[in-house]
């Protein structure tokens, strides 16, 4: 399944839907990756930018959720660090057994479908909470 960015995806918070954009676009290249045949070593190579990106990027929305007071941050919260846990699962898998598919498959479930399901819903819900503090 092929991974775009569209503005479908956008919060409405410049900041945040540019890091957004680089993770779906990283993410888009890491499934696309799997399949060719130099995977191993782009797999790799985007599998550590994620894992860093996606650290700075909760980081951002979290400072920016504490700073507006952010009723809905301690679920939030949890709901990044089950990714950054799950994340680290795809991690060991990819040092123990390469790039394989059920490695592509792990990657499509717990970082393509969460993804685009959280920034869907949580990410969509601090966004507006954001913009209605900005407008006030
Ligand atoms: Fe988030």
């Amino acid at each position: 399944m092929s991974v775009e960015w569209n503005s479908t995806l956008e919060i409405g918070i410049p900041e945040i839907d540019e890091q957004h954009k680089e993770l779906v676009v990283a993410v888009g290249r890491l499934m696309v990756s799997f399949g060719e045949n130099t995977a191993e070593e782009e797999v790799r190579r985007l599998l550590l930018f994620l894992n860093q990106y996606v650290t700075d990027h909760f980081s951002t929305e979290e400072a920016l959720m504490v700073q507006h007071g952010y009723p809905a941050v301690e679920g939030h919260k949890a709901r990044h660090a089950e990714f950054i846990a799950s994340f680290r699962r795809l991690i060991d898998e990819f040092k123990e057994n390469g790039a394989t598919t059920k490695l592509a498959q792990m990657t499509q479930f717990s970082v393509v479908t969460w993804l685009l399901n959280h920034i869907g819903r949580e990410d969509k819900q601090l966004g507006a909470f954001l913009k209605a503090e900005v407008a006030t």
